[in-house]
C-alpha cells in the first residue's frame, strides 16, 4: 500500500461531542483484516486502515474490489475471517449490537435491501426509535432527516412509489435520523442527478462540520475530490493507495490509480496541464483556460 502525503484527522478534537449526535466519534482501526464469503470468495486481504474521529474518507475502486465488504465490517454486519476491527481500541466482536447501532450508521449500496416500511416517515423513524428516541424528539429527527435529503414532502408516501434515486436518499435519511457519530455511505451518489449529488455533498459537509466521521464509497471522482480530506483506493481486496485528494489524484499517482482501473478526475488532469495542481477550483480552471495558458 502506498501512503501519500499527510492524512491529518479532521479539525474537531478527538472525543468532542456534537449537538445532534448521541456519542463522540470513536477511532476506527482495521487491524490486518481478511475476509472470505462462505462460498470461498476472498473479498479482503490484510486490510490495515486507521480512521481518526472526525475524518472524512472516500473509498474508491473498481466494482468487486471489496469496498462494500470493508464498510460492512464497520457496523458488525460482517466479522473478519482473520484480523480485528477496533472502535476506540475495542474489538467490534465484543461490542454489543445495540451499542454499535448507535455508533455507526450504514446506508446500504442497494436501498431495497434496507427499506421495509410502508411509509416514508415510518422508515425514517425506525432507527432512532430503536435507539430509544420517542415523542416530539423522534418527530423532529424524522422531519430534519427528510428535510436534509429533500424528501420533506413525501412523509406519507410509500417508499416503493419513489424512484430508485429517491429511495436511495430515503435510505440515507433513515441513517441520518439515527445521528450516529460515524456515518458510512455506500455509493450515495450512484444514480443521483446533479441535484441529488448536491444534496449528498451537503449531507457530507454538514456531518463533517459537526465533527462526525464520514466514510463514503463513490465512483464520482469529482465528488470525492471536493468533499473528502482523504481517499482510500482499493484493488482486489487490498488498500493500494491512500492519502489526501491532492496526492491521490496528483500526476505522480496516476499510474497507480490506473492500475486500479480508475481515471483521475478531469479537473486533476486539466489542473496538471495548466500548472494548477490536482484539485483546482472551477474558477481557477476557467480563468486559466480563458487566459489560454
Ligand atoms: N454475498 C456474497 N457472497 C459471495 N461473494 C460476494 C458476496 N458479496 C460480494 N462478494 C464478492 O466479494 C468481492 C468484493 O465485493 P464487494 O465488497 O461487493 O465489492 P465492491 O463494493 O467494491 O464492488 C467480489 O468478488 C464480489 O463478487
Ligand atoms: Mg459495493
Amino acid at each position: 500500500m502506498t501512503a501519500l502525503g499527510s492524512t491529518a484527522a479532521g479539525s474537531t478534537p478527538a472525543g468532542s461531542t456534537h449537538a445532534g449526535s448521541t456519542a463522540a466519534a470513536p477511532s476506527i482501526e482495521l487491524d490486518t483484516v481478511s475476509f472470505a464469503y462462505p462460498d470461498g470468495t476472498r473479498a479482503l486481504s490484510n486490510v490495515a486502515l486507521r480512521i481518526e474521529p472526525g475524518e472524512s474518507v472516500a473509498i474508491v475502486g473498481q466494482n468487486g474490489s471489496g469496498k462494500s465488504t470493508l464498510v460492512r465490517h464497520l457496523n458488525g454486519l460482517l466479522r473478519p475471517t482473520t484480523g480485528r476491527v477496533l472502535l476506540d481500541g475495542r474489538d467490534v466482536r465484543s461490542t454489543h449490537v445495540a451499542r454499535l447501532a448507535g455508533l455507526v450508521g450504514l446506508a446500504f449500496q442497494n436501498p431495497d435491501r434496507q427499506l421495509f416500511a410502508g411509509r416514508v416517515s415510518a422508515e425514517v423513524a425506525f432507527g432512532p426509535r430503536n435507539l430509544g428516541v420517542r415523542g416530539p424528539a423522534l418527530e423532529e429527527r424524522v422531519r430534519a432527516a427528510l428535510e436534509e435529503v429533500g424528501l420533506a414532502a413525501e412523509a406519507s408516501t410509500n417508499p416503493y412509489d419513489l424512484g430508485y434515486s429517491r429511495r436511495k436518499l430515503l435510505a440515507l435519511a433513515s441513517v441520518l435520523a439515527m445521528r450516529t457519530p460515524v456515518l458510512v455511505l455506500d455509493e450515495p451518489t450512484t444514480g443521483q442527478d446533479a441535484r441529488g449529488v448536491g444534496l449528498v455533498r451537503d449531507v457530507v459537509s454538514r456531518a463533517a462540520g459537526d465533527g462526525r466521521t464520514v466514510i463514503a464509497i463513490s465512483h464520482d471522482m469529482r465528488f470525492v475530490a471536493e468533499s473528502f480530506r482523504r481517499v482510500v483506493v482499493m484493488r482486489e481486496g487490498r488498500v493500494v493507495l491512500e492519502g489526501p485528494p491532492e496526492a491521490v489524484f496528483g500526476e505522480a499517482a496516476w499510474p497507480e490509480l490506473r492500475a486500479a482501473y480508475l481515471e483521475p478526475p478531469l479537473p486533476a488532469v486539466a489542473g496538471a496541464r495548466l500548472g494548477l495542481g490536482a484539485t483546482p477550483t472551477e474558477a481557477a480552471l476557467v480563468a486559466a483556460l480563458v487566459a489560454g495558458n
